[in-house]
């Protein structure tokens, strides 16, 4: 980590504690190292092995056709990604990017146009409404790290045509407030549901609730195969541009009809990674039990030191529907911030800050550097070009999610932790907070 400067609000706490904590030559709260935080990753085992064996012993590698006829399994994962997610259709993608860049495209979004962003997203949000041509405008994000909804409805324009709410680390955004702004003033929303698969919102799976939701299954999402995505809709037109944007052969075989074809790209998802994605789809719900029961002891084991001491959670929007992969608390400022992710990290416990100026993080919007300088591919320039209206970023733009982020301590959880483990993570996290607030 980078140190913060600034002058120091430290207060000297009290000497003995601060002597115990392992930065200071204390011993270690962790003594059983933590397993990695790669959910399903973790996971792939035998049945995976099998389904990927069972594809190449096949030669059906490639969803459409092969050597020998049977089944797809990409075909097979849609329709159980799909009943899983409580809609009608999925289409399976090579990454969570082209599940966006499908999802805008399928919503009519282009040159012209404007999508509302958070601050607080990986820089695919931003790059996916870059790659159809319309132009991403910024709003802050609230104690969720999701979108705040003032913000957002304080940036709707004649041109803005669509809301990207992203359900970040896990936990999902204020869903009722988006649906109902959207509908008001008449606007598309694409959820992107990458970082919390099979979480929800009062009761309905995130990526259902609006017009499209995007999903990656790359190797540190909830459920993988390495690289993959999917992008969701109850729309029958919408899936049906989905699925042309997805496939520069418009579906094939069940092409489009030759007065509906639009031209694609290729987005396809292989047979391989479909098979891995069956097996994944299966291990989800035990996936969330283990992240929830976990989550869960850990916060009842701080929770009573954290109020103490000041240090305020995360806010939830639904704390039922947070797939629970992490554990974000705000420290009273940076530094102190800054002090306790350090000695965190010192005690074994693999602790981060969501926000430094110093360290690039591409999931800050202050660190994009292509977007905030407005970089294009041609020397004839990108979307804003071709605006219609001037729209400028700068690395100070949103300073209530800098500050936030800034101040937000970040611990994830991992479904494999056992008993020990959660309680090894519980004693380091209050041993640093007593010495350090
Ligand atoms: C919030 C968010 N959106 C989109 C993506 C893009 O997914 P992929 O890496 O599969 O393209 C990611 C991946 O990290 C993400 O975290």
């Amino acid at each position: 980590m980078t140190e913060p400067v600034g002058p120091s609000t430290h207060v000297e706490p009290d000497l003995a504690r601060k002597s115990r904590l392992a930065r200071n030559g204390g011993p270690k709260a962790i003594k059983s190292p933590l397993p990695p935080m790669y959910p399903g990753g973790m996971r792939i085992g035998a049945e995976e092995e099998e389904a990927v064996l069972d594809v190449l012993r096949s030669k059906r590698l490639f969803r459409y056709y092969g050597p020998y006829s049977g089944a797809s399994r990409v075909d097979e994962f849609e329709k159980a990604f799909a009943a899983d997610m409580n809609t009608d259709h999925a289409v399976a993608v090579s990454s969570g990017t082209a599940a966006l860049v499908c999802g805008l495209a399928a919503l009519g979004l282009g040159p012209g146009d404007e999508v509302i962003i958070p601050a607080y997203t990986w820089i695919a949000s931003a790059g996916a409404a870059m790659a159809v041509g319309a132009v991403p405008i910024l709003a802050e994000i609230d104690e969720s790290l999701t979108l705040d909804v003032a913000d957002v409805e304080s940036k709707i324009n004649s041109r803005t045509k669509a809301i990207m709410p992203v359900h970040m680390r896990g936990a999902p955004c204020q869903m009722q407030r988006i649906a109902e702004l959207a509908q008001s003033r008449g606007l598309k929303v694409l959820e992107d549901v990458a970082q919390a698969i099979g979480g929800s919102f009062r009761g309905q799976r995130l990526g259902s609730i609006g017009d499209v939701g995007a999903f990656s299954f790359q190797f540190n999402k909830i459920i993988t195969c390495g690289e993959g995505g999917a992008a969701i809709t109850s729309d029958a037109e919408i899936y049906q541009r989905i699925v042309m944007y997805h496939d520069v052969a418009g579906g094939m075989p069940n092409r489009i009809p030759s007065d509906k074809i639009l031209n694609g790209l290729n987005f396809r998802m292989s047979e391989l990674h479909g098979a891995i994605m069956l097996v994944q789809l299966r291990r989800l719900d035990g996936l969330l039990a283990d992240l929830r029961q976990r989550k869960n002891t850990l916060k009842c084991a701080i929770q009573d030191v954290a109020k103490r001491k000041g240090v305020s959670f995360r806010a939830l929007n639904d704390a039922d529907g947070d797939t629970a992969t992490s554990l974000v608390f705000f420290a009273p400022n940076e530094i102190r911030a800054f002090r306790i992710a350090e000695a965190l990290n010192a005690e074994g416990v693999n602790a981060s800050l969501l926000y430094q100026p110093g360290r690039v993080d591409y999931h800050v919007y202050a660190h994009w550097i292509p977007v905030m300088e407005k970089r294009t591919w041609s020397e004839n320039g990108g979307p804003w070009r071709w605006h219609g209206r001037d729209v400028e970023y700068s690395r100070d733009m949103c300073p209530r999610s800098l500050d936030l982020l800034g101040r937000a301590v970040h611990i994830d959880i991992s479904p494999d932790m056992n008993a020990v483990n959660v309680e090894e993570l519980a004693d380091a996290v209050l041993k640093v907070l007593d010495a350090l607030l």
